[in-house]
């Protein structure tokens, strides 16, 4: 939606003008999946594709939420902000009042409109950028200062412990903390991080979406945190360890004979993937695109066999990416069983690359995909107006 656009609805709904445009972003993951909540690095990067929030202060004892597309808007009483968990809509937005206010920050009554262009169930973390948007809004609303990695913490808890999915940190740090043309290297233990460019050459990222039906991603997810759970807690019988990500792939062989079945089977993926990233790392530093390109492929075999978070869709779309001859690899992102993929396409086959493979992915999967055009930008912004 066009910003006059956007503020005319605004003036619509609520009788009065935007003060604030506060906006966070969606993001992509190069590599270091499902490993953010076993301690390990993550390697993600904010996109362009973000959540808009118009907002003012009303003057009221509430807050009042529209969201594009929605006729109802949804109204939080913010001296009740705990009793809107069960909420399908404004859920993420009223845990990230509650746990700012239960921490002392001032929470005043507005009025916020949501155009957020992350589309939602694509993986692409729609749901971080609602939270970290939202905080940032509404500490800009009270006139207090903040800090965008300790909004990032809110957010997290917002939607683990209010809407209850057990994420990681990943999406809501890039979300808040992502910087134009660099990927963020986020320790996820000790939430240390560094920004390394994301350059590609020849080359660009070419963001997918299989769009696959949204079916119970946060009870699967849920499970894969319990299983890691299980595994550390029987590695930790034999080895003095806090997380997975600490083990090497070394370490590992000589600790798996405690586990076994599918606990083993995810364990192996931390470990490695954490392995991964490393080398991911230091390959996009020394130029090595191909090797980017090739890690990115033994992610997604990784997550297919051994994590188990893929599915038809995400496979065959990933597979046809990597039977172009000017794709160096390509993987799912996210959560998984639906969602996104990133592929590393020559910049001067990308027309060609979304043809073939969009029309093939119709011809084996029956609906489409779709494919974004996406730059990678800074994670929060604000504009008074
Ligand atoms: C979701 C979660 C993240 C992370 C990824 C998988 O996006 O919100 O915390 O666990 O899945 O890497």
């Amino acid at each position: 939606m066009e910003r006059q656009e956007a503020l005319k609805c605004f003036q619509e709904n609520f009788g009065a003008e935007a003060t604030h445009l506060c906006t966070a972003a969606g993001r992509i993951n190069v590599i270091g999946e499902h490993v953010d909540y076993c301690g390990g690095k993550v390697f993600p990067a904010a996109l362009n594709l973000r959540c808009n929030v118009y907002a003012r202060a009303n003057g009221l004892k509430v807050i009042r939420i529209l969201l594009r597309g929605i006729p109802e808007i949804i109204v939080l009483d913010i001296d009740m902000l705990d009793n809107y968990r069960s909420l399908k809509l404004g859920n993420y937005q009223a845990g990230v009042a509650y746990y700012l206010q239960q921490e002392g920050t001032p929470i005043v009554g507005c009025d916020l409109f949501y155009d957020c262009t992350v589309p939602f169930g694509s993986g692409l973390s729609s749901s971080a950028a609602i939270e970290v948007a939202t905080g940032v809004a509404l500490c800009e609303l009270a006139g207090v200062e903040y800090d965008k990695v300790h909004l990032a913490l809110i957010g997290q808890k917002a939607e683990s412990q209010y809407a209850g999915v057990n994420c990681g940190i990943m999406d809501q740090f890039a979300s808040a903390m992502g910087k134009k043309d660099h990927a963020v290297l986020l320790d996820c233990s000790t939430l240390e991080y560094e920004y390394v460019p994301l350059k590609l050459g020849a080359y660009c990222l070419v963001v997918a979406n299989c769009n696959k039906p949204h079916n119970l991603v946060e009870s699967k997810y849920n499970i894969r945190r319990q299983e890691v759970e299980t595994a550390l807690k029987a590695i930790r019988e034999v080895k003095q360890i806090n997380s997975l990500a600490e083990l090497t792939p070394q370490d590992f062989n000589e600790v798996k004979y405690v586990l076994s079945g599918i606990i083993a089977k995810r364990a192996e993926h931390v470990v490695e993937e954490c392995q991964r990233v490393k080398d991911a790392v230091a390959a996009l530093k020394a130029g090595d695109i191909v090797e980017l390109g090739r890690l990115l492929n033994e992610s997604h075999y990784s997550l297919r066999d051994l994590y188990e978070v893929t599915g038809r869709e995400l496979d065959t779309l990933s597979a046809l990416a990597r039977k172009e001859k000017d794709c160096l690899g390509s993987r799912m992102i996210g959560a998984g069983f639906g969602g996104c993929t990133i592929s590393i396409v020559k910049k001067t086959a990308v027309d060609g690359f979304i043809k073939r493979v969009g029309g093939a992915y119709y011809e084996a999967i029956g609906y489409k995909a779709s494919f974004y055009e996406t730059s990678i930008e800074d994670g929060v912004t604000v504009e008074k107006f």
